[in-house]
């Protein structure tokens, strides 16, 4: 195991009926509340309702309309917002996106600038208001990462704004909540389950044997309870497992003792940055590409262990039961109604150039990654993809 620091002050509060707990486990943080929401789906749930009877007593603001790939304009208009009334907590409902852009309205409010600044350089982030959460769709583990993830369509940029300031004080994490989620949400959901935990398991160091085992064991997970939440979206089992596997798949444990850049996730987001789509969608579009193009025989061990300890493929032949591991993984999300291929999302080759050069400008892609990936490696992953 490499050295490692792990400190995450986040107050988790799982479990059904959770949401009862928010009124009073809120106070310790605020009284002026900036609630921040999405598109409206709360509403048609009835959970805005819920948190609206847990916030009696609370002066509340609202924010609604935080977009899927949450944008800067609601970011900046919510830092605004905090400034101008004196906010002392920002409670974010909603999923991943929504948490997002509460964490850099959160980090915005306490700084004095435009808060894309903080998103372009995160060691600007010197202070923040504290976030609370409620989930309403579990994928990201935003829930209890210090990370957020903010487009600036002006600039045709995705990136992350990730420091300390940034974990969330409470989250309430109910997976009865999630009940809702669409059919097509909860796969891409366990879709980033999933790249979240090999981006981690995919690494060069081969000593931290402990963490090898967490990630299967997160990875067994998301493949046994993804489409059970699908075929049954009410399945307590399914969605508690699930939503408990989203958060450990990127609350910053998985990587302890090992380190290394991510591979898909830079591409990735610049897809979305592009052209908007789902990000799991990407994740399950690019993910299988990836693997195939890295796989050698440097690689081979690495995949055949993941062949073998995920889906128990187990030939003896190393490169054999890689390859069939790699395929299961794409079988399994075109089982999940992904799409497999870019066309499918309506992306055409006119931008594959650009954006290869943007995955690899924008992040650490080409010398960190557990295969270094160069413009001309990330083209060629879009080509598979096509
Ligand atoms: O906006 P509303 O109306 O709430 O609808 C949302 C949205 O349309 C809907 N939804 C959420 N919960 C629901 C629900 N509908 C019915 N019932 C419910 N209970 O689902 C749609 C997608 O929501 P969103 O928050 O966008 O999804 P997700 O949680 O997947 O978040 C995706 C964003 O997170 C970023 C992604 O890039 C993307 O921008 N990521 C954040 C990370 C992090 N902070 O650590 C890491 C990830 O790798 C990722 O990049
Ligand atoms: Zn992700």
């Amino acid at each position: 195991m490499r050295p490692f620091t792990y400190c995450v002050p986040t107050d988790i509060r799982f479990g059904q009926g959770t949401v009862s707990c928010l009124g009073e486990a809120l106070g310790k943080y605020g009284r002026k509340v900036l609630l921040v929401y999405g598109g409206g789906s709360i509403k048609k749930t009835g959970l805005y309702d819920k948190v609206m009877e847990q916030l009696k007593g609370y002066e509340v603001t609202e924010l609604p309309g935080i977009e899927p790939n949450p944008k800067i304009g609601s970011v900046r208009e919510g830092a605004r917002i905090c400034k101008e009334k004196g906010i002392e907590v920002v409670l974010a409902v909603g999923g991943g996106s929504t948490v997002d852009a509460s964490k850099a309205i959160a980090g915005g409010a306490c700084y004095d600038g435009d808060p894309w600044d903080l998103v372009l350089d995160s060691s600007k982030v010197k202070a923040a208001l504290p976030i609370a959460d409620v989930l309403t769709m579990s994928a990201t583990g935003s829930e209890m990462n210090p990370g957020g993830v903010i487009s600036n369509p002006e600039t045709k940029e995705k990136l992350e704004v990730n420091n300390p300031h940034l974990y969330p004080s409470l989250s309430i994490l109910d997976p009865t909540i999630l009940y809702t989620v669409p059919p097509k949400q909860t796969a891409a959901g366990t879709a980033d389950i999933i790249s979240h935990v090999c981006e981690q398991y995919f690494q060069p160091y081969d000593g931290a044997y402990i963490m090898d085992r967490l990630c299967e064991g997160v990875l067994q997970t998301a493949f046994k309870y993804g489409p059970a939440a699908l075929k049954k979206p009410d399945d307590y089992e399914a969605r508690s497992n699930l939503m408990w596997a989203a958060t450990i798949g990127l609350n910053d444990l998985l990587s302890r003792g090992k380190g290394g850049e991510w591979s898909v996730h830079p591409i990735e987001h610049v897809l979305s940055a592009y052209y908007d789509i789902t990000h799991g969608v990407g994740l399950a579009i690019l993910t299988p590409s990836w693997m195939r193009h890295v796989l050698s025989e440097k690689t081979e061990a690495r995949f055949a262990m993941y062949a073998k300890n995920v889906f128990g493929i187990d030939t003896g032949d190393t490169r054999k039961d890689a390859e069939a591991g790699i395929d299961r993984t794409e079988e399994f999300f075109v089982s999940m109604g992904l799409p497999k291929t870019l066309h499918e999302v309506g992306i055409g080759p006119e931008k594959f150039e650009e954006m290869a050069k943007e995955a690899v400008r924008t992040s650490r892609i080409s010398w960190d990654a557990y295969v270094h990936l160069s413009p001309e490696d990330v083209l060629e992953i879009f080509r598979m993809c096509e």
